[in-house]
């Protein structure tokens, strides 16, 4: 049912589609140790066991939403410097998605990718890192798409949604691939901080006096971007204060 369209900036364009699995990652995981090479994308209608950041689980509702894989093997560059990938990666979904939604896209720190103030994708990196190199990674793209109803507390979105319209998950499925491969191939050869600091403008409550929580309690504190290896700056109390993940959570 899935096709890619147009000819990536990858080396090779290997799609791999399954009615129901349990985790694209995994089966991406699958792949890369039977050789498969870079670009490969895994995408199935129907994942069952779908995994999310911080042993979470990803729910999706089959056949209406695009739950996908990417093998990548960022050779060029290391261990870290792997928060670019996940900086290209982000931009390159927002950038599909804001050619479709009308208003802007955010990328919730660090890789949610928030419409509305509610979470329409989500991205799961894993990266295998062997010595100096990062030896494989593995990009998976939950999107939210045709579903209209999310169960629980948390405040979930998809693009039918916040648009109105349905919406052919193939299409978006190219333009979402598309735009990820454009991103990730202009990481070798275009400046990177310039990459960062469009990622930096797209952050959700950048610049923005916002509640948060950290080890010490709420506060009120400003984003003002990240550092190179995806640590967030918070200006607090006058300080800017750095964090990795878990250590902070901004109170949408
Ligand atoms: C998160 O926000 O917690 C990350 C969610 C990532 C979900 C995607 S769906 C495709 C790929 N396969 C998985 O098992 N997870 C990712």
């Amino acid at each position: 049912m899935y096709k890619i369209l147009a000819k990536l900036p990858f080396r090779t364009n290997i799609l791999h589609y399954l009615p129901s699995c349990h985790s694209t990652n995994e089966i991406a995981q699958q792949l890369l140790l039977t050789g498969s090479p870079e670009a490969t994308v895994v995408i199935t209608d129907d994942q069952i066991a779908g995994k999310g950041l911080g042993g979470n689980k990803w729910l999706s509702a089959p056949g209406q939403n695009l739950t996908f894989s990417i093998i990548l093997k960022p050779d060029f560059l290391l261990p870290n410097e792997q928060f670019y990938i996940t900086v290209a990666v982000s931009l390159g979904i927002v950038d599909a998605l804001e050619d479709i939604l009308p208003g802007e896209v955010k990328i919730k720190w660090p890789n949610d990718i928030y419409f509305n103030n509610k979470k329409m994708a989500g991205l799961l990196i894993e990266n295998t890192i062997r010595g100096n190199t990062i030896e494989s990674c593995i990009v998976g793209i939950g999107l939210n798409v045709n579903q209209i109803e999310f169960s629980g507390a948390f405040k979930a979105t998809s693009i039918a949604i916040e648009s109105g319209k349905k919406c052919d998950l193939n299409n978006v499925f190219n333009n979402v691939l598309s735009s990820v491969a454009d991103y990730y191939v202009k990481q070798k050869d275009r400046d990177r901080k310039q990459l960062l600091n469009k990622y930096h403008n797209q952050l959700l409550g950048i610049n923005e006096l916002r509640k948060f929580k950290d080890a010490e309690g709420v506060f009120e504190g400003e984003i003002t971007g990240t550092d190179e290896f995806g640590r967030l700056l918070i200006s607090k109390n006058g300080n800017i204060q750095t964090y990795q993940r878990k250590e902070v959570e901004m109170l949408v």
